[in-house]
């Protein structure tokens, strides 16, 4: 038996200008201070645009605050002629340890195909972070092929980039859920990590599917946290809009099972 470590990832997507950051940090980091969890511990991650990434950095180290640092995003290239892009590289420089590839803004909004994804993965995996691998089927291919076909398809295509050994997180979030208020039931985020799991196991072997850790995003907020929190494949969340409140982002830190 594997314990995994719950993980509550703030993905702020493009929200929060550098000094907003700062102030948002230094006010979670006070809210959450004294937070224990009586089943062990939670780990706390916060998704800032790039722009933020250095200033939020510089907080955490001279603070020594308890939060985990993330990148919405990042380039599946090394360096070169790529204007507008980050490299994992330069992420990695800041202390980021995990990098989200494939959020369905970035799949839908940008055209990112499961290969481009993929790539995202590899470069984040090879600069030393994590890769947080978002998966999810839309309305439409929840009606024409079942919740779990295309999370599935999407979540093997990545990790095939991954090295055997490599650490990932994959977050399951049917697009139908993001931003809609309209969450998913714990039953059906449960069903969904479930089968994640299981192919898992058959693509990494018993060891690696057991310590993956398969976040469930789209629409959380402190009403329904606990809920996904007690399915027993459900290991965390990515929390969008409601982790721009730092009241409600930390209550959702403070989940009860
Ligand atoms: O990455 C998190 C996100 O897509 C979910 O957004 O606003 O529904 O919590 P939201």
């Amino acid at each position: 038996f594997v314990e995994r470590t719950p993980l509550i990832a703030g993905n702020w997507k493009m929200n929060l200008d550098h000094l907003q950051a700062i102030a948002f940090v230094q006010k979670l980091s006070w809210a959450l201070k004294d937070v224990k969890h009586d089943f062990g511990d939670v780990e706390v991650a916060v998704f800032p645009p790039f722009t933020d990434l250095r200033s939020v950095q510089t907080l955490l180290a001279a603070d020594k605050l308890a939060l985990t640092l993330g990148a919405q995003d990042v380039s599946p290239q090394q360096a070169g002629a790529f204007t507008g892009d980050v490299s994992a590289a330069m992420l990695a420089k800041l202390e980021v340890k995990y990098v989200l590839v494939g959020h369905s803004e970035r799949r839908h909004g940008h055209g990112e195909s499961n290969e481009t994804v993929g790539e995202k993965a590899r470069a984040a995996q090879a600069a030393g972070m994590v890769p947080v691998i978002c998966v999810g089927e839309t309305s439409e291919d929840l009606e024409a092929h079942g919740a779990a076909a295309i999370p599935l398809a999407q979540m093997q295509a990545a990790i095939t980039q991954l090295p055997a050994n490599a650490e990932f997180v994959i977050a399951y979030e049917p697009v139908w859920a993001i931003g809609s208020g309209q969450a998913a039931t714990p039953e059906q985020a449960e069903e969904v990590a479930r089968a994640l799991r299981e192919a898992l196991r058959d693509l990494r072997g018993d060891d690696r599917a057991a310590a993956t850790r398969i976040l469930y995003g789209g629409s959380v907020a402190s009403q329904n946290i606990a809920a996904f929190m007690r399915q027993p494949n459900v290991d965390g969340a990515l929390v969008g809009g409601a982790s721009l409140k730092v009241d409600e982002f930390s209550r959702i830190v403070q989940f009860k099972k």
